[in-house]
This record gives structure tokens, sequence and C-alpha cells, in this order.
């Protein structure tokens, strides 16, 4: 995958960020969404390439712009898979809360896992840790196993964890094990960056959230390294029938960080709400500045990418 294009997609990331930013605070997830979607829409169709939407926002008769199978790209150039979440965190926008991010994850075609839009349960672990977890033993025995790798104690550790009813049992035995718990609103994408990144202060995101989100998540965490893995958990039956329509039989199958996101990946976010790893879109008098990372498997290079735009120099895409 030719390196230049991690500058054209982040543009994409930047735009989708400046227009639902604008749209912060105003208690309407769909438009801010809707703002986001067109944006990121439009500059990808600026793009030579040819690219394929396959996490996108929803199946083809739920979603009008960057549906599941979608072609986006000028057509002319390579063949690639998006893995895309427009505006990841849509009630964080809309409540002007923290880590709401704009992303777009890049492979060669037929390298995503297609995950349906139904839930995962997830873990995910920085480079330290990267041997240490598995998804099929119990939560304890994860920390206990971090803890080892990164030579400290399970009381050190903190857990980042979606504060959803579900996950009850899951925190009662977090705090049995005596590890720390950070419990958030949203953004399991961000989450798990900020597991995977070293000095974030955070250790283990675990729990069950978006299968799209994990599969965006596991592409970040091949350029950043760690580790990371993810079990489909379909509510009912017609979940179940999407996920085997889209070629997923066995429900109970650990999906590893390679089967999620494989071959070389290219990883593109931008802040749209003030985050933990990204700050959000500042507005200025005339434009705006945005922050951004661009990261790559194929090397590893983390590039924060912080830009001034200015709105009278915008070209028209
Ligand atoms: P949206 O951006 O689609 O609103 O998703 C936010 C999010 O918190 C994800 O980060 C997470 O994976 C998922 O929702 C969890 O789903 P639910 O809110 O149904 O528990």
């Amino acid at each position: 995958m030719d390196r230049n294009y991690a500058l054209e997609f982040v543009r994409v990331t930047e735009m989708a960020a400046i227009e639902s930013a604008r749209l912060m605070g105003r208690g309407d997830e769909k438009e801010a969404d809707q703002a986001a979607v067109t944006a990121m829409r439009k500059m990808f169709n600026s793009i030579d390439f040819d690219g394929r939407v396959v996490i996108g926002e929803g199946e083809r008769d739920e979603a009008p712009m960057l549906y599941i199978g979608e072609k986006v790209g000028t057509g002319k150039g390579a063949r690639l898979d998006l893995a895309l979440d427009p505006l990841e965190g849509t009630t964080i926008c809309a409540n002007g809360g923290n880590n709401s991010i704009s992303v777009i994850a890049i492979a060669d075609e037929g390298h995503f896992l297609h995950a349906p839009d139904t839930y995962m349960e997830k873990i995910a672990v920085g480079p330290e840790a990267a041997n240490a977890i598995d998804l099929s033993a119990p939560p304890t025995q994860n920390l206990i196993e971090i803890a080892k790798a990164k030579k400290t104690l399970v009381e050190n550790l903190t857990v980042v964890i979606l504060d959803r009813p579900r996950h009850a049992d899951l925190i009662a035995e977090v705090r049995r094990a005596g590890a720390r718990i950070w419990l958030i609103g949203d953004g399991d994408v961000s989450a798990a960056i900020s597991a995977a990144m070293p000095n974030s202060g955070v250790d283990v995101l675990m729990g069950i959230g978006g299968a799209p989100e994990g599969v965006i998540a596991a592409a970040a965490i091949r350029c950043i390294g760690g580790n990371m893995q993810g079990r489909l958990k379909p509510r009912n039956q017609s979940e179940i029938d999407r996920a085997a329509k889209m070629g997923i039989k066995d429900m109970h199958k650990v999906w590893s960080l390679e089967e999620m996101a494989r071959g070389n990946v290219m990883f593109c976010a931008t802040g749209v709400t003030q985050g933990n790893f990204l700050d959000g879109v500042r507005f200025t008098p005339g434009g705006c500045e945005t922050h951004s990372v661009v990261m790559r498997s194929e090397t590893g290079t983390v590039r924060q990418v912080h830009a001034t735009h200015r709105f009278d120099k915008k070209p028209k895409y």
C-alpha cells in the first residue's frame, strides 16, 4: 500500500471531524453523525483510489452513505478496503464530552474481518502485555497475567470498561481482583487505543462493545503494537443470520488481532472533541486547528499531525 495515501486519508478524517465538531453539544447525535458522513464521503471521492467500504455506517438499506459495500474514491489507483467510523462517539459529540473521534482504517482488499453490526467481547492491551491475554480465560486471570507481564501489581492496573448494565459482573470481578477501573460512557475505539499506547495510564480494555468498532481498533493496534482479541456477541437470531451472510458461522470463535486486520494496514484518526490522545477541533477566527494521528503497520510509525485550516482557502471538493 502506497505510504502517500496516509496523508490523503488524514485529510478525510480532518474534514469529517471539523464538520461534526461544529455541531458539538447541540444534543443531536444524528445531525453530528450525518455531517461527518457527508464530509467523509466528499473527501474520499476526491482521492485517486478504488475503495470499498467493508465496515461502515450499516447495510445499504439502512445507511444512505458509506454503507457496507459502497465504492468510494475516483476508481483510479489501488484497490483498498476501508473500515471507518466518521464519528465514533456520536453521543459524546452531541453532549460535548471527551474522546469522540473520526476514524478510518485502510487495508488491501479482503484483509479486514467483515464484522456484522452486532456486539463483540474485547480485550486489548499494549506491547508489554501482548502475550498475556486470553479472552477465554476469566478476567481475574487476565489481570494477573497482564500485571506479571508489566512487572507490576494487579492493584496498579487500570482497566477501561464501557459503563453498561451488561458489565455489572465484569466490573464486580475486576473490583474483587483489586484493579482500578475507568468507566467510560462511550467510545471504545479510543479506549482500546489508549490501552495500547505507552504511558496513557490505561492498561487494558475489557468488555463488550460494537463489533465494527472492534475491527477498527484492531487495525490501530496492529500499527501501535500490542494485542487484542474479540468474540462476536450477537443479541438475537437475526444478528446470527447477518453474521452468517457475511461468512461467519462460528459465534464462539475468538478472533485474533491478525484475523481482524491482516497484512499492511493504515490508520488515521482526528479528534472531534477533546480526548486522551487527540485534542478536539479548536475553532479560531477564520479557521480551525485539528489534531490527528496517522499510523502504518508496516513501519510502526505513529505520526501526530497538527493542522491549521483556513476556511477562506479551503478548496471545494
Ligand atoms: P457510536 O459512535 O455509534 O455512537 O458508538 C459509540 C459506542 O460507544 C462505541 O464506541 C461502542 O463500541 C458502542 O457504542 C457500544 O454500544 P452500546 O452503546 O450499544 O453499548
